[in-house]
């Protein structure tokens, strides 16, 4: 809590007002931080979780095995479904995510497979099989 805490400091919103912290946990259990990151163009915007998966891909982690989403409304929020995709594609479907508030301190822990159920993933794509 105390380093999502710090985390989020480091958003930036200047456009909605919503700070989004997020740390993602490698199997090797490094943590790797995000936050959101506006744009004057605003669909440019990108949310912390993918920051933080993307974070930790190019730091060298190769799968993830939680992350963290923590936002300052009373009642935590969950990932959007982009998010949820790219979680897809380098977590598995039992990987945890675990949403926080930094005002009420509620935690709400999910599996990525009962937030996405039936995600299309990398196997999917066949590489020439029927
Ligand atoms: N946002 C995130 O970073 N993660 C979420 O889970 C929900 C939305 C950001 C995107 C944008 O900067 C702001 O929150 C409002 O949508």
């Amino acid at each position: 809590m105390s380093r999502l805490r710090s985390i989020i400091e480091r958003s930036y919103s200047p456009y909605s007002g919503f700070r989004v912290a997020s740390i993602v946990v490698d199997e090797e259990d490094r943590a790797y931080p995000g936050v959101n990151v506006e744009n004057a163009s605003y669909g440019l915007t990108v949310c912390a979780e993918r920051i933080a998966i993307f974070n930790a891909i190019t730091n060298g982690a190769r799968r993830i095995k939680k992350i963290y989403v923590a936002s300052e409304t009373r009642e935590p929020v969950p990932p959007c479904g982009a998010c949820l995709q790219v979680m897809a594609e380098h977590g598995s479907p039992d990987m945890e995510v675990i949403l926080v508030s930094l005002t009420s301190g509620a935690i709400r822990r999910y599996r990525l497979k009962d937030l996405l159920p039936h995600a299309f993933t990398p196997d999917m794509l066949g590489r020439g099989k029927k």
